[in-house]
């Protein structure tokens, strides 16, 4: 498949506690803690209108998220959800964004995703939200997901805030962009 670097600019968004956790057993540990980052998530997605996301961060959702298109890469071949469209690689999942006329998508993770898209072309930016707790402090390694290496990146934005009524940690949004 023939892809252009220069037409589907691509960020990624991800969540990670203090111990770079972004999943237990297949969820996120604190949802609904802080909705100062899902504002964060709807803003940046709802913007590009195109979210990429692996087959197992697509099983954790009850329902596709409405307003944009959700776009599940598997490497099953027989998968079939009539929620989204459904790929096979993430070459795949951007030339899917550009045949829909897109020109910017969000890889909304998890990990195994946002690790084989991270060093694409395509990929200009990384919105990390860092939540001040540590969520599973008791939890087997192996139930555990975390956040890839974010190797050759360098934050260009840093805002912290504290935890309120409404966000039960506090939490920091940075936004790293690639060292050329
Ligand atoms: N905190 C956050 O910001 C955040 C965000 C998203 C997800 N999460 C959490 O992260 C965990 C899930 O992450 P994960 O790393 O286990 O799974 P994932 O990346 O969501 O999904 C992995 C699956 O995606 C497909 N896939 C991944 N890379 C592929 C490639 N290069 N080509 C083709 N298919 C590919 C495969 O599907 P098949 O097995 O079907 O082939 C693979 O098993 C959950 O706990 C979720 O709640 C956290």
């Amino acid at each position: 498949m023939k892809t252009n670097a220069t037409d589907v600019s691509l960020s990624l968004i991800l969540a990670a506690d203090d111990m770079g956790v972004i999943g237990y057993r297949g969820k996120i540990p604190w949802l609904g803690k802080v909705p100062a980052d899902m504002g964060r998530f709807v803003d940046i997605t709802n913007k590009a209108g195109f979210i990429i996301m692996g087959r197992k961060t697509w099983e954790a959702f009850t329902n596709s998220l409405p307003g944009r298109v959700n776009i599940v890469v598997t490497r099953n071949r027989d998968y079939r959800d009539p929620g989204c469209i459904v790929v096979h690689s993430p070459q795949e999942a951007v030339h899917t964004v550009r045949m829909q006329g897109g020109t910017s998508a969000v890889v909304i993770g998890g990990r195994e995703l946002a690790e084989a898209m991270l060093g694409m072309p395509e990929m200009k930016t990384v919105h990390l939200t860092r939540i001040h707790t540590v969520s599973c402090p008791r939890a087997r390694r192996e139930h555990l997901t975390f956040m890839p290496k974010f190797n050759n990146w360098e934050p260009v934005r840093t805002r912290r805030f504290p935890a309120s009524r409404r966000n039960k940690h506090p939490y920091t949004f940075i936004t790293l962009k690639r060292i050329v």
